[in-house]
């Protein structure tokens, strides 16, 4: 196991919790994919009736790592490994349940929108500040936020790259319930004791009846957004916001 991910598992509930706290645990490859194995084993072992998901430090994940979207073309884009992580980790039968605390942004925030549960820190910050950087999200970031939120308040977002604090977001109902800092994973891990003692098949037929009323009719949005994100891989505007990022200026894009 990958110490980017830390793992333990017991009394019916696995905790998986990303460890990059130096680059606020962003999500690069082999993370996602430690990531994505973890909670396929997971979701095999009759042992465990609930997934749980939080980081390391201060905060959840700060998306995708940049570095690595750097140099990354529209053809390799299309090629990535990195989608079939998603798709396994976006298709878990069994419940996942997100602990926020601190940036939850970009692929972060995708991977938080595609918990069943998520239990936002008040003072998290959560945001797909992708259009920042000349992308989109890739993982349905958008999609999910439309969805849940309706097309103003996704705007907002979406356009703006605005972040919203965990307080508002459970306003919005963008999550399911909110904490006081630093207690995230407490009140995570006593919801997941209230659905280790539930019944099992129940508790992923409901699950899996809710997103056939929500995830379902994603479906030609999430390719669609997908294939836009692949697009904007080749774009002279990707490469300056990327570089723009990183000499921590701001970006002049010219729509190339
Ligand atoms: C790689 C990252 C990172 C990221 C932060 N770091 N976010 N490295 N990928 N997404 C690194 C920084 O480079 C820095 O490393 C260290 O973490 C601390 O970050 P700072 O910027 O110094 O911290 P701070 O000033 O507190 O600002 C925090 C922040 C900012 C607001 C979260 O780091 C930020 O804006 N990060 C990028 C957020 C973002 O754009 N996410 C979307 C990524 S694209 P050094 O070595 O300098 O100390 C994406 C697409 C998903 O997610 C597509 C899915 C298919």
């Amino acid at each position: 196991m990958s110490s980017m991910l830390i793992t333990e598992a017991g009394e019916g509930l696995f905790h998986a919790r990303l460890n990059r706290p130096e680059a606020h645990n962003a999500l690069n490859t082999a993370l996602l994919q430690a990531l994505s194995e973890a909670f396929a084993r997971a979701d095999d072992d009759p042992s465990i009736r609930v997934i749980l998901i939080s980081g390391t430090g201060e905060h959840f994940a700060a998306g995708a790592d940049i570095n690595e979207i750097a140099d990354k073309t529209e053809a390799e884009g299309a090629d990535d490994v990195r989608k079939t992580y998603w798709r396994q980790l976006q298709s878990v039968r069994k419940p996942v349940i997100a602990a926020v605390e601190g940036y939850c942004l970009g692929g972060g925030c995708e991977l938080a929108l595609s918990a069943d549960l998520c239990v936002a820190a008040d003072d998290a910050s959560f945001g797909q500040p992708e259009i920042r950087l000349g992308l989109i999200p890739g993982a349905g970031g958008l999609q999910r936020l439309a969805d849940r939120l309706g097309k103003a308040r996704a705007m907002r977002l979406a356009l703006l790259g605005e972040r919203i604090s965990g307080a508002t977001a459970y306003d919005w109902g963008l999550v399911s319930h909110r904490a006081d800092r630093g207690e995230a994973v407490t009140t995570a891990r006593s919801l997941a004791e209230k659905l280790v003692k539930a019944a099992p098949l129940a508790v992923e037929a409901s699950k899996a009846a809710v997103l056939k009323a929500t995830e379902d009719r994603l479906n030609d949005g999430l390719d669609w957004e997908r294939r836009a994100f692949e697009r904007l891989l080749s774009s002279q505007d990707k490469i300056e916001g990327i570089t723009a990022f990183r000499e921590k200026r701001r970006p002049t894009f010219t729509g190339q």
